[in-house]
């Protein structure tokens, strides 16, 4: 939700603002020499400035033609592309790269030259001096993550297949262009390394704002990755183009819920964090000062069978069942120790695996690690099927692809089964 570039707010500010520029498509058609059909067929669509968009579909379906037609590696049959309100049809070359940066599979580096020359491409044509080139190189190399005395000097083939993509992405940013466009960047590296190169990309695109056109065939990866995903079926005809939470929720047609696959529900709370929703505070609390006489009393008032010890900092430490107390003369050592817990930045399908860990529910911690409440499973389906009302309500009278709408839709947990009670 918040989390992907959302910090945009007007362009010219610095940090956490948005550098990049709006990308329009207007009935974009490609038709290769020779070939019947054309192979991107009358797009049209917005790219919004300081956004990662990502265009997902199967293999062949248009993409990468779709993508180089916006810096112009392959001129359009038809229709028009405009790059901050610009026809880029007439910018010149020198005017192409200074705007859009391109990133490639296998990062396309030129295995002739160092790491720093490869970086320095783009500024080299730019005709930037020796001195601010250097610079730069350290810089990038810096923000993508590669220690700039030990690879400065290397070639693509002494790197793996990560720190290439690394080199690629910082060529890409050389010349700090406003746009980005990135070819399935990550699609030949290890399924580890390509997380950890998609969440340094978030990181980045925290701090750059860029607008970026990010190519895919993973569904995932454009969940992960896309503030919007574009759908696209046969010719880049557009099936759908949203946020991945519409898309998850909602998918527009057979195709799409094809695309996404089994398990939307699960990728939905992916996007979702434990702060996003309301979970209560039900636990009763207790330090291990108190007396457990005192404790029992105060359980048995508010009918509850289990207490949370706490700590002096009020991090949760073990669950004690109310008949734990009769025998023992202080709270130290008593109880069973609290499981898994999950943090408000925790997302919920970590959330999720917590709670089926703990049999129902976790607690969850603040920022320093302080109780702050619990969460269950209640929690977790109320939240999808608040989801996909919304959706549905949003784009009006969509046809009849759910029928089990009934049920928990209340999205709060005031049922919350008490917590600890699958301790017995
Ligand atoms: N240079 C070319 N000449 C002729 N046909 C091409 C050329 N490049 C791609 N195509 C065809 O255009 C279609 C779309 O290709 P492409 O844009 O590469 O798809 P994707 O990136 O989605 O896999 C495919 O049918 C492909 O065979
Ligand atoms: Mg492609």
């Amino acid at each position: 939700m918040a989390d992907k570039g959302e910090t945009a707010v007007t362009p010219d500010s610095t940090a956490g603002a948005v550098s990049g520029a709006e990308i329009q498509l207007e009935g974009v058609t490609k038709r290769y020499p020779g070939s019947a059909e054309p192979a991107v067929k009358d797009v049209t669509m917005t790219i919004p400035a300081g956004k990662i968009v990502v265009l997902v579909g199967p293999s062949g379906c248009g993409k990468t033609t779709t993508m180089r037609m916006i810096n112009r590696l392959i001129e359009p049959t038809s229709g028009r592309i405009t790059i901050g309100g610009e026809d880029a049809l007439k910018l010149d070359d020198v005017k192409l790269r200074r705007k859009i940066g391109y990133a490639i599979q296998q990062a396309g580096l030129f295995p002739h030259f160092t790491v720093a020359q490869n970086i320095a491409v783009v500024p080299g044509l730019l005709g930037w001096d020796k001195k601010r080139i250097a610079e730069r190189v350290d810089e990038l190399m810096d923000l993508v993550g590669l220690d700039v005395a030990q690879f400065r000097d290397r070639y693509p083939r002494q790197l793996s297949g990560g720190q290439q993509q690394r080199v690629g992405v910082a060529r890409a940013l050389a010349a700090d262009p406003p746009v980005l466009l990135m070819d399935e960047p990550f699609g030949a590296v290890d399924p580890i390394t390509r997380g950890i190169l998609q969440d340094e990309l978030l990181r980045l695109q925290a701090d750059l704002g860029k607008t970026i056109v990010f190519v895919t065939h993973d569904f995932d990866e454009a969940v992960k990755l896309g503030d919007r995903i574009a759908v696209l079926g046969e010719a880049s005809s557009i099936q759908q183009y949203d946020t991945p939470e519409a898309i998850l929720a909602n998918p527009a047609n057979d195709m799409v819920a094809g695309f996404v696959g089994a398990g939307a529900s699960l990728k939905q709370l992916t996007l979702l964090r434990v702060r996003d929703v309301d979970y209560p505070d039900i636990a009763m609390t207790a330090d291990e000062s108190e007396s457990p006489s005192d404790l029992r009393a105060r359980m048995a008032k508010a009918g509850k069978t289990y207490a949370l010890l706490v700590d002096r900092r009020r991090r949760p430490q073990r669950w004690v069942h109310v008949r734990n107390l009769s025998s023992v003369r202080s709270l130290a050592g008593v109880g069973r120790p609290v499981g898994d817990t999950v943090s408000t930045r925790s997302t919920l399908q970590d959330a999720l695996e917590a709670i089926l860990a703990e049999g129902g529910h976790a607690v969850v911690t603040g920022t320093r690690g302080e109780y702050v409440g619990m969460i269950d499973i209640e929690t977790v389906t109320g939240v999808l099927a608040q989801l996909r009302e919304e959706h549905e309500n949003t784009d009006g009278g969509d046809s009849a692809d759910d029928a089990g709408d009934g049920g928990d839709s209340a999205g709060g947990a005031g049922a919350a089964a008490e917590p600890g009670a699958s301790a017995s």
